[in-house]
């Protein structure tokens, strides 16, 4: 099993460009399987998800290749409606192959997603958003078997609450359903927009992605599509964190700024300089990071919750006390035990973490929890004095191309062994 060793203490300066979004290009893949033609995606990010997303895809009987940034799909065949249990396990967003594959086949058989490092993750506001628009949904032996036996139609849908994987699970299987969908309460993030724009090049009818209200026109068929995948606001804001607590200057370059605004303001907050040039951001850190008035974690254009556990390795090196609310999900801090043992002063009670900033944190051995927990451990041995070892990188190789190549761009001592 690989693991990452950094030796911390190095000021990080230079230039990188940012990767494109995972959590774009993983619902903008299933969508591929909608067009029923030929999809050209650029700028997909080299991931363990991506990959996974490619075995489905084919696992579907379509044709699925994936060369540097760029994965082409052929989805004139599709001989499966089936994603089996392992392929679920690998990637719990798989979920969101589930509008795609009902909307193509007009049913699906998914293994039930269940709960993953984060908690328990629902799926209850998709399977009853579906229900509305003509799906019979039932479960045997951990299998959701979804039909829509007189095919789709158009429905008023009300979120309860803006999620995510839901609106995109909605917005594909209303794409080619009959009749019109709207969209209450949906949500708002860059994503949501960016499978959007891919639908509408491929000949939807979907308009205010990006508002709460998305009013999707049924259309009877799809065709193909060339995309870019939309910048990673998250892997942006893990650089700029490793900038941060080196004491660094980095530019990062194809970002999307208007996607970064919650982010950018935690930066300043914490005695950042920002400089904003149209799609590139240069943070300056300063002498010593401060304390933050609280942040929590919201939906769109709310502080990302993938950025909660990035902003606490920051503040464990901020001057003063700082406290951080995650209000999405439920069990997101386990990655802080592992950041004790840098010496960070943490301590959590249900969705709130109290940060007592420290002057220096000292190496550790440690194992990354969870995706972004395991990105908060490289920060924080970015920062410490000694060499760290961080176990456990399959997390991390799920959601950042090359982070080791990048911080080593960027000067970190840092190696994969
Ligand atoms: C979430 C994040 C998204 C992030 C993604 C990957 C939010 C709102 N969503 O999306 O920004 O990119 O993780 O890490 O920040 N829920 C239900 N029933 C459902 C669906 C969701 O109760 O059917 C609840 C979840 O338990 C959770 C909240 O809604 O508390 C957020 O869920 P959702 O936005 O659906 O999560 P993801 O799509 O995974």
């Amino acid at each position: 099993m690989s693991e990452i060793l950094i030796k911390g203490g190095n000021r990080l300066t230079g230039k990188i460009s940012v990767q494109g979004a995972k959590n774009s290009v993983l619902p903008v893949l299933a969508a591929t399987v909608l067009c029923g033609d030929r999809c050209v995606i650029h700028n997909c990010p080299t991931l363990s998800d991506v990959e996974t997303s490619v075995k489905i895809i084919r696992n579907l009987g379509c044709g699925c290749e994936k060369t540097g940034n760029t994965v082409t799909v052929d989805s004139r065949e599709i001989t499966s409606f089936e994603i089996p249990d392992d392929l679920m396990r690998e990637m719990r967003s798989s979920v969101v192959f589930l509008g795609a594959v009902i909307g193509r086949m007009g049913k699906a058989y998914i293994s039930s997603p269940g709960g993953c490092e984060l908690g328990p993750r629902p799926i209850d506001l998709h399977l009853s958003a579906l229900k509305h628009m003509g799906v019979t949904v039932t479960e045997e032996h951990g299998y959701l078997h979804c039909t829509a036996e007189q095919g789709l139609h158009g429905a008023e849908i009300h979120l309860t609450f803006p999620s995510v994987g839901a609106t995109e699970n909605i917005i594909l299987a209303a794409a080619t359903a009959k009749g019109n969908t709207t969209i209450h309460n949906a949500a708002k993030e860059p994503e949501i927009s960016d499978l959007a724009d891919f639908l509408n090049s491929a000949g939807a009818r979907i308009y205010g992605s990006g508002s709460d209200t998305i009013q999707i026109y049924g259309v009877e068929k799809l065709h193909g599509a060339e995309h870019a995948i939309i910048p990673d606001r998250i892997a942006a804001a893990t650089y700029m964190a490793c900038a941060a607590v080196t004491g660094g200057k980095i530019t990062l370059e194809n970002v999307m700024p208007p996607h970064m605004v919650s982010i950018l303001w935690f930066f300043k907050e914490c005695g950042c300089e920002t400089e904003i040039s149209g799609k590139s951001v240069t943070v300056s850190a300063p002498e010593r990071l401060c304390r933050v008035p609280t942040v929590r974690s919201l939906v769109y254009p709310g502080f990302p919750t993938d950025a909660g556990p990035i902003a606490l390795a920051v503040l464990c090196l901020a001057e003063g006390t700082s406290v951080f609310v995650e209000n999405i999900f439920e069990n997101r801090f386990r990655y802080t035990d592992e950041l004790k043992r840098f010496g960070a002063q943490v301590k959590t009670q249900g969705k709130i973490a109290v940060v007592e900033g420290r002057p220096a944190l000292s190496a550790a051995d440690c194992a990354c929890t969870d995706l972004r927990g395991g990105a908060a451990l490289v920060i924080a041995a970015l920062a410490a004095d000694g060499v760290s070892t961080i176990k456990e990188i399959h997390h991390i190789e799920r959601g950042y191309d090359d982070i080791v190549g990048n911080l080593r761009t960027l000067g970190a001592d840092i190696q994969e062994q």
